[in-house]
């Protein structure tokens, strides 16, 4: 399906967390509703503005019942700085959704036991995952790593089974990192999202433990539709583009594990 392009119109743009906040807008095109792990590009900002180019942001949460997008999102340079000015009935430029995205109906079908792995930001798409997942009876087990403070645990309960949350601080959780209390031997596939070393540690731990393991990369991101080649990854099959084959990879694929 080819993305859509609209002026989205912002009805929410709360701080989480200092540098984390929540986006809600209006996504009244049903037609293009998102499922988990894809994203959209957001502009709001005019063509002779700087930064030109759009923003990917993956999708936190479709309600379908408000047609209302959530994304979570960490202020981290010019572009989502501009992002987190936006305040309720301002309007800008919305497409997508894009990427592949994590396949649940196929997920489902193949694996009973999952773990639901996170790292800081990443965790970000996961509650949409999650959500999908609970809502076909599947309550995945939800590991967690953050810096210090965790943000946004407490939605993802309700959908999860088991959570655990692991901090480098140690103000939270378990002192260190994800990996230190995931044992992906319990489970029959593991989903990632996080930093790419975090996904590297939680792909070695599952390919050692001979459990599939998908990863969702982040890649910064121009065109967003793969004609740009600004995304590029390697994979087992030769280049790819992230936008466009991705952003979601069987980790032997990506990571060669
Ligand atoms: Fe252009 Fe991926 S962003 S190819």
């Amino acid at each position: 399906m080819r993305a859509a392009c609209c002026e989205a119109t912002v009805l929410r743009n709360e701080v989480i967390a200092p540098d984390i906040r929540l986006l809600t807008v209006v996504w009244p095109d049903r037609d293009h509703a998102p499922h988990a792990g894809q994203f959209f590009t957001l502009r709001a900002w005019g063509a002779d503005e700087a930064p030109f180019m759009s923003r990917s942001i993956s999708v936190h949460r479709w309600n379908p019942d408000s047609s209302t997008i959530e994304f979570l999102y960490q202020v981290v340079g010019e572009g989502t700085e501009k992002i987190a000015q936006l305040k309720m009935k301002d309007t800008f430029q919305l497409t997508g959704p894009m990427g592949n995205g994590f396949d649940v109906p196929d997920i489902l079908s193949k694996y009973k036991k999952i773990a639901v792995v996170g790292g800081g930001i990443g965790t970000a798409p996961l509650y949409q995952l999650v959500k999908e997942l609970a809502a076909a009876g599947k309550k995945p087990d939800l590991y967690t790593g953050f810096r210090d403070e965790p943000y946004g645990l407490e939605r993802f309960s309700p959908l999860c089974g088991r959570v655990h949350v692991a901090t480098d601080s140690g103000k939270v959780g378990y002192h260190g990192l994800v990996t230190g209390i995931l044992h992906p031997e319990e489970y029959d596939l593991v989903l990632c999202c996080g930093p790419e070393p975090m996904m590297k540690a939680v792909a070695a731990k599952c390919g050692a433990a001979g459990v599939k393991c998908l990863v969702s990369l982040e890649k910064k991101m121009a065109c967003g539709v793969g004609a740009c080649l600004g995304c590029t990854c390697h994979t087992t099959e030769g280049a790819k583009s992230v936008c466009k084959h991705g952003p979601v990879f069987d980790s032997k694929e990506v990571f060669g594990q």
